[in-house]
């Protein structure tokens, strides 16, 4: 009531029969369209709105990084640690940010032993060097520079990961105008959204958060039932994004936008397979080479429940790999294709679960191959006999109830993603 934050009488934050720690849940029937609650921009926490936003606007070419982050983790470390703070009811919520579970928090061993083959332990790795990086080169100059609010004693590289994982899990980014045309739009800062980050995710969303130039409001997207618990979407979240940055998973059966991702090298690694001559080799070579230079820093395909998400990619580099080298030589003088960039809805059908059948019969080995491949990565023998093994077991509630939760959500993304690879494989069987 103080921060002017109204939240309507058909919801309640609860602790009991949601999903996680906290959730809303619906006290009355609500309908498709109806206002949950609207926060006022005063009541949210970032940069601009913490006691040191002064400082932070003064000088913030200093602060500068590739995260973006910086301005809203110096603002929470100095909000978090004052005893005094505007947002001390906000931040006393969450005494112990450890409670997320991250599997950046996971000893290396267990992230490693658990994840092998999901692509979260990379995702963690490459994240705890930017933090620490971060951390030594911005955050803590800053800090010195700045002793009468800051402290390195105080406000140390573990209180800063700490916080990282709470801007991870908790934090909203306001989508920007004209998103479509991504070039180098910079990405707004994330900021705290008091209420909102209460509301849990699943993919089949109920509710959403609307920006206004006022105020931020929930609103429904379909009818609710009471009793029923609020559920907002974070964005479309496969199982190893969601147990990356949050430290959940979904149901891998009813996560309706999980993914797999096919690395691009394993791809290639297929279609040198079984090369003969010496000048086939360097055609291969050639040919890679210039697809390492087109796919920029794009290292893997990434497969839905639908198909290729990432068609025109998958096409490009098929075609690329399956050219003569009279085709290839042409290509090149061509500096790409002319006049035969096939409309984009067309692609994505031909990639899709509907399509891929009747692709020819050298893309579809290449595919069938390279989806081999990468469930081998995985280095266990669960499904063995390819959809039948003891992943699958998941059926079973005695065996997740054995589990401990960092194993049942291992669990649920190496399930998720095998059985999106096994269904690819099976799609493209010659
Ligand atoms: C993600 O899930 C939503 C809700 O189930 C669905 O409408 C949407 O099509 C999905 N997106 C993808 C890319 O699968």
């Amino acid at each position: 009531d103080r921060v002017s934050l109204v939240l309507s009488s058909k919801v309640c934050v609860s602790k009991e029969g949601t999903v996680a720690h906290y959730g809303m849940l619906a006290t009355d029937e609500i309908e498709e369209g109806e206002v949950l609650f609207t926060i006022p921009r005063s009541a949210l926490l970032h940069q601009g709105t913490s006691k040191v936003s002064a400082v932070l606007e003064k000088e913030k070419s200093s602060l500068e990084s590739s995260s973006g982050w910086v301005p809203l983790l110096l603002a929470l470390l100095y909000e978090y640690t004052s005893p005094q703070s505007h947002w001390r009811p906000y931040l006393s919520l969450w005494t112990d940010f450890k409670t997320l579970d991250l599997p950046m928090f996971w000893p290396t061993e267990e992230r490693d032993a658990l994840l092998r083959g999901t692509g979260i332990s990379e995702a963690v790795n490459r994240d705890l060097a930017n933090i620490r990086r971060e951390y030594m080169d911005v955050v803590l100059p800053f800090i010195t520079k700045h002793p009468h609010l800051w402290s390195p004693d105080t406000h140390t590289l573990g209180l800063y990961m700490q916080l990282v994982a709470f801007v991870m899990a908790y934090s909203f980014q306001e989508p920007q105008e004209g998103e479509d045309d991504d070039e180098e739009e910079a990405a707004s800062p994330p900021m705290m959204v008091p209420m909102a980050d209460m509301l849990n995710h699943v993919s089949n969303h109920n509710a959403n958060l609307e920006f206004t130039p006022d105020c931020l409001k929930m609103v429904s997207v379909r009818p609710i039932q009471k009793g029923e618990e609020v559920f907002n979407t974070y964005g479309e979240m496969a199982n190893w994004q969601l147990l990356h940055m949050y430290g959940f998973t979904e149901p891998y059966r009813s996560n309706s936008n999980d993914t797999a991702d096919i690395p691009v090298a394993n791809l290639y690694r297929v279609a040198t397979q079984g090369i003969q001559s010496d000048l086939d080799r360097q055609l291969m070579e050639e040919q890679w080479e210039v697809l390492c230079e087109m796919m920029q820093d794009k290292a893997a395909f990434v497969f839905g429940k639908q198909g290729c998400l990432t068609d025109t990619e998958l096409h490009t580099v098929l075609k690329v790999l399956c050219m003569s080298k009279e085709e290839f030589s042409e290509f090149k003088e061509n500096e790409g294709w002319e006049e035969d960039d096939e409309d984009e809805d067309k692609i994505s059908l031909v990639f899709s679960n509907e399509g891929l059948p009747g692709l020819k019969a050298s893309w579809k080995w290449l595919i069938h191959e390279a989806a081999r491949l990468t469930v081998r990565s995985y280095g266990d023998d669960e499904g063995k006999t390819e959809g039948e093994g003891s992943d699958w077991a998941l059926n079973d509630q005695a065996t997740l109830a054995g589990l401990n939760s960092r194993q049942q959500n291992a669990l649920q993304v190496r399930c998720g993603q095998k059985t999106i690879l096994y269904r690819l494989m099976e799609l493209t069987k010659s």
